[in-house]
């Protein structure tokens, strides 16, 4: 079969990522006979370099056009003294609007290989990690009404938390969907002792939950739910989160799992049509170095081969090749202990797409 995937390398190290998830879908499509056909628009510092803007609309066409989009990381210093709607993050945000991806599912699992890797301590790992952050991603502070004005004390900046209804709904729905095929448990969280938009988060995802009886669902403030994560994040399933707490606690997690490196993200939004991203940045410090983690992006190349192509065997290969190689010891440098063999970002490409050619 064949597959139109739009790539966007983006900027920092986001080249570098992207490139070796390619090679790993290439050995996919070798080992299983697939034609991938890439085109690789431009987004972020890379397209207002080019075009002035983050995102063209060619950007948006390539993409509507394809089955699923692939990114790498947009944003980095070069840009940061620009203006909010024409920075690189804005290409970003303006893409998951337009394509309607609403729905940012990130899953945050401890490798058994990378207990050494994490930043808890091995009586807390020991019990394992395995939850997935359902993160809301077209609404709430990042696209509420915002700007300058003149306030009593000369000039203020506001941003505004804005949530519907409907809103709610939608990613509660999918929060219930992803938790009926896991462990049934929902942490649904909001400030709701402060806010008034958390509580109508709150009251709508009760009154969803109702659709669901065997889902068992709590509800937690932000604050202490970042609190419980470092304490035993093995208490966790899913993670509802409005869009900017799902943006903090997606760090978090991910760094409990040994490092920001290694969780995938994929946004859908009702159709077939997602994009799969690393949930980190550009990391402007070590772009070009060819040392940056690709696990995260490689994750969720293979995240879009289920998702959007329904090619769960693929999926399975690309997953089941990665922990190969960490099997094997092979580590980056942000996941390295004395030990470990160093690799460089393409070795471990390489090494990945390695061990999917190999024969099942
Ligand atoms: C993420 C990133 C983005 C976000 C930035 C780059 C706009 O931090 O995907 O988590 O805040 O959503
Ligand atoms: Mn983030």
């Amino acid at each position: 079969m064949e597959y139109k995937i739009a790539v966007l390398r983006g900027d920092g190290i986001g080249p570098e990522i992207v490139d070796a998830a390619v090679g790993c879908l290439d050995a996919v499509a070798r080992r299983f006979g697939h034609t991938f056909q890439y085109s690789y628009p431009l987004i972020g510092g890379a397209a207002i370099d080019t075009t002035g803007i983050p995102l063209p609309q060619e950007t948006i066409d390539a993409c509507r056009s394809a089955g699923a989009v692939l990114l790498g990381a947009v944003g980095g210093p070069k840009w940061d003294s620009l203006a909010g709607h024409v920075r690189p993050e804005k290409g970003l945000l303006s893409l998951r609007s337009a394509l309607g991806l609403y729905a940012n599912v990130r899953p945050a699992l401890l490798y058994d290989q990378l207990r050494s890797a994490s930043p808890l301590r091995r009586d807390i790992t020991q019990n394992g990690m395995n939850l997935v952050v359902v993160r809301e991603l077209t609404g709430g502070i990042y696209f509420g009404p915002r700007g300058y004005r003149e306030g009593k004390e000369g000039q203020e900046a506001f941003d505004t938390e804005v949530y519907s209804i409907a809103e709610i709904e939608r990613i509660a729905v999918i929060a219930f969907q992803i938790a009926m095929g896991r462990r049934k448990k929902i942490t649904s969280v909001d400030k709701a002792n402060v806010l008034e938009s958390s509580r109508l988060w709150r009251a709508t995802v009760n009154r969803i939950s109702q659709r669901y009886p065997e889902v068992t669902v709590e509800h937690m403030f932000v604050d202490n739910c970042a609190m419980q994560l470092v304490k035993d994040p093995s208490r966790f399933d899913v993670l509802l989160c409005p869009n900017m707490f799902g943006d903090i606690l997606s760090d978090e997690a991910a760094m409990l799992t040994g490092s920001i490196g290694l969780l995938p993200s994929s946004s859908l939004g009702g159709t077939k049509l997602g994009l799969y991203e690393p949930i980190h940045g550009s990391a402007p410090d070590i772009a070009g170095t060819d040392t940056a983690n690709p696990i995260a992006t490689i994750l969720a190349a293979a995240m879009m081969l289920s998702s959007s192509f329904d090619l769960l065997e693929e999926t399975v290969a690309i997953e089941k090749a990665v922990n190969a190689v960490l099997s094997k010891g092979y580590r980056t440098a942000d996941i390295y202990t004395p030990g470990d063999k160093k690799v460089s970002c393409s070795q471990m490409g390489e090494k990945i797409a390695l061990e999917i050619r190999k024969a099942k």
